[in-house]
């Protein structure tokens, strides 16, 4: 079986560009399978799947659950309400009782970022899959908003892709910058200067770039894809925000600002929205919105995450996903 290091989905920082595409190339597969009305595959038949959400998620934890149930794996959901991380337990010992338990892959959501990594490095059987950790990574959101863009003709080599908002706090932006950078995306960057981290054109991998843009209509024009993040109202301390309404007037994407970017610039948001902040329900429900088929992206690219992180299907030992992967590595 594939190594544990290999199976674990932590973030897109270092994930070679061979498992990305191979990710893609998965959900590609899936895709046609679900959209085509099979109602199941078996590829994780009497594997066990975790659900570890200890923050907050609607789409994540049901696309990956209805994703596993869609694969006949058996699943079970926890959060920090009724598990005795209640009773003071520590996550790294939950974790070590559910693999203990046999699971086969445990999905973690964390308001701390950095905890999902801290616990693949002390599992030794099952493997982990980050999602969604604090404002640092959530690797199946960047995978699922790129496949959304491939599935609309639009290669990432080339592509300049506006992303608009709170930065600081968006663990949906940082994996877009990684994943987009490391297929030769341009990704500009733009929101108020107290929600754009310092340093942020280093986070950009080769060869992409990252550019910070002042203005909104700048960071727009030429873009053919615009990804709306949600303001983090929950995470906001003190004095980064002036006002909604402020924040809406100078930064909410409306028709007439769309117009600075592609002709056609497709426009994506991870959900959930805060509507008249920083979307216009015009554009959120506008013919360039893809944000319903984010989610169902969603599924497909979560059926190929779990099948890698159980090494089966075409990540089974000499299958098609796993041999080219290993062959780019130089392996
Ligand atoms: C995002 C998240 O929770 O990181 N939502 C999601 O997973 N679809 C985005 C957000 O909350 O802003």
């Amino acid at each position: 079986m594939r190594p544990l290091d290999r199976r674990h989905l932590i973030g897109l920082e270092t994930l070679p560009v061979s498992e990305i595409r191979a990710l893609l190339d998965g959900a590609r597969d899936h895709a046609a399978w679900l959209e085509g009305g099979a109602v199941k595959g078996d590829s994780l038949r009497a594997r066990l799947v975790l659900l570890g959400f200890f923050e907050s998620s609607t789409r994540t934890r049901v696309s990956f659950e209805a994703a596993a149930k869609r694969l006949s794996a058996d699943t079970i959901t926890l959060g920090s309400a009724g598990s005795s991380l209640d009773k003071g337990e520590s996550l790294l010992d939950t974790a070590w009782t559910l693999e203990s338990i046999g699971a086969d892959c445990l999905i973690v959501r964390h308001p701390r970022s950095g905890a999902p990594a801290d616990l693949a490095r002390r599992l030794s059987r099952m493997a982990l899959v980050n999602g969604g950790d604090g404002s640092r990574e959530h690797p199946t959101q960047a995978l699922l908003d790129l496949f959304t863009m491939v599935r609309h003709g639009l290669e990432p080599e080339g592509l300049r892709v506006a992303v608009i908002g709170d930065v600081t706090h968006s663990r949906v932006a940082r994996s877009n910058l990684y994943a987009l950078t490391a297929l030769g995306a341009t990704v500009a960057v733009c929101g108020p200067a107290t929600m754009i981290p310092a340093g942020l054109e280093q986070l950009a991998r080769r060869p992409g770039r990252v550019e910070v843009v002042e203005r909104l209509d700048d960071a727009l024009a030429g873009a053919a894809a615009v990804i709306v993040l949600r303001l983090q109202r929950e995470r906001q301390e003190q004095g980064l925000l002036p006002s909604l309404s402020e924040y809406a007037r100078l930064y909410q994407i409306t028709p007439e600002r769309l117009a600075h970017a592609s002709p056609g610039a497709l426009v994506l948001h991870p959900g959930p929205m805060n509507r008249g902040v920083e979307i216009d329900s015009r554009v959120a429900d506008g013919p360039r919105s893809v944000i319903r088929e984010q989610v169902t992206a969603g599924m497909a690219v979560r059926c190929a995450v779990l099948e890698r992180a159980c090494g089966v299907g075409a990540w089974a030992d000499g299958g098609p996903r796993r041999e080219a992967a290993l062959q780019e590595a130089g392996r």
